[in-house]
């Protein structure tokens, strides 16, 4: 492929990625003294999965993980971007540390090192132990002291090895989807409760990063949201003031504490008695500095007072999961984050698509998927170009994986995994990632010489 197809002036200390998560490749669910978190148990639910499946054997990488990391390697990227699954560290999220779990997150990293790839770790990625949820879980302000424990925990196995350490991973999520809508786990209904859950996970998020800062942790702090520009359906005033609150509740409800340590003023007047409790002295330290803000992006959201938007009614391509594809947002959304807020240096720390991905002949064509990539990265060189600082871009996923509520039907990876053998596959999508790495070493290499 030629290079006209994609910017050829990314900084020489840009780094770029591929991500995953603990649940959705590990497998290994019971295995080696790990305990059961919200996602095991929400399996179980009747109806909770696509495809009913589960997290039991997954991309079995729990296994495979040394496979998985020449893969990684052979790939040619700068660094790559895990999570660590709490009950497999501490089975209960609380008391004994499993050993067995922390060997296996040392020879994960110290792998990595050895390849020469820097160790992204994400803390939690959404695999909450399960005898916490049985306290209530995310609810519960004790969960906060339990989460700066094994952030703790972490760093003293590998602070001095990792390059970079998120708290969470997409709060929103972990709140709204898994807390008022309930479709994701540990799947409760209640607004109230979701905005206390969205909270404690703020405050344990700026806990954890002093906790980790005053243990003399060196690796670069921050946390990852989930973020997208939210466009009006129509100019009304009626679509437009939905936009504004949606934006309030995706967007300003987690970027305002971070950065200017309060909630919207809108929101909380909107969230009448849902508002959550918040303790002297908690906001502070929610804008505790970061040395990263990671954000993930996928698409656009488009609000509407009415009828609720019908995806495909734009004419925009969209993807497996009904999402527009839409770089531009990507764009917007990274300058509107620059001029709004004291932003550090932003990760792109998840980006990519789900698409039908046929196996033919051994070899996936997934021209589409390497289409997004292009477009969203050239997003991402817009915005730079524009002024904004950016530290890195990662692709989701480095293989297909258990899709949450999606299970095993939506495939996100640049590598194919057949679920019957565990083989592994390189699509296009990484063939052709691999080659932009490799363009982009050689022009870094240029600059030296
Ligand atoms: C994000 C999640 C990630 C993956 C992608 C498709 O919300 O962080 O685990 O499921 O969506």
């Amino acid at each position: 492929m030629s290079s006209h197809h994609h910017p050829a002036h990314f900084p020489d200390d840009f780094v770029w990625g591929v991500a995953t998560s603990a649940f959705q490749i590990e497998g290994a669910s019971d295995t080696d003294g790990k305990g059961p978190s919200v996602w095991d148990t929400f399996c179980k639910q009747p109806g909770a999965i696509a495809d009913a499946s589960d997290g039991t054997v997954a991309c079995e990488h729990y296994l495979r993980y040394e496979q998985d990391l020449d893969m990684i390697a052979q790939l040619g990227i700068d660094a790559y971007r895990f999570s660590a699954s709490w009950p497999r560290v501490q089975a209960t999220g609380s008391g004994d540390w499993n050993t067995k779990g922390l060997d296996f997150y040392e020879r994960l990293v110290d792998g990595l090192l050895a390849r020469g790839v820097a160790p992204y770790l994400t803390l939690n990625h959404w695999d909450l132990p399960q005898a916490l949820q049985d306290k209530g879980g995310w609810a519960n302000r004790d969960t906060v002291h339990r989460f700066v424990d094994y952030a703790l925990a972490m760093h003293a196995r590998l602070g001095d090895r990792v390059a970079s350490i998120a708290t969470h991973n997409e709060p929103w999520v972990m709140s709204v989807l898994g807390h008022e809508t309930g479709i994701f786990a540990p799947g409760i209904k209640s607004r109230a409760t979701a905005m206390q859950v969205a909270h404690h996970l703020m405050l344990s998020h700026g806990m954890a990063m002093r906790a980790l800062r005053e243990a003399g942790c060196k690796a670069s702090l921050g946390i990852v949201l989930n973020l997208s520009p939210i466009e009006p359906a129509t100019d009304s005033a009626a679509d437009r003031a939905k936009a504004r609150l949606e934006d309030g509740r995706l967007v300003r409800w987690y970027m305002d504490p971070l950065f200017k340590g309060t909630y919207p003023a809108d929101v909380l007047e909107h969230l009448e008695n849902d508002v959550p409790a918040v303790q002297p002295g908690d906001m502070d330290i929610i804008r505790t500095p970061m040395d990263f803000l990671g954000i993930n992006y996928y698409s656009r959201s488009v609000a509407s007072a009415g009828e609720p938007w019908d995806v495909h009614k734009s004419g925009l391509e969209t993807t497996e999961m009904d999402w527009e594809v839409y770089p531009q947002g990507l764009t917007a959304l990274l300058l509107r984050l620059h001029q709004d807020y004291p932003v550090p240096a932003m990760f792109i720390t998840e980006n990519g698509g789900a698409f039908k991905d046929p196996m033919v002949d051994g070899k996936v064509h997934d021209a589409d998927r390497t289409r997004y990539l292009q477009q969203h990265i050239q997003a991402v060189a817009d915005a730079m170009q524009q002024g904004v600082n950016m530290g890195g871009y990662m692709v989701w996923s480095l293989m297909d994986n258990f899709e949450w509520a999606s299970g095993y039907a939506k495939r996100f990876g640049i590598v194919h995994v057949n679920y019957a053998t565990q083989k592994r596959t390189l699509k296009d999508s990484a063939l052709w990632y691999q080659q932009f790495l490799a363009e982009q070493a050689t022009a870094r290499l240029a600059q030296v010489a």
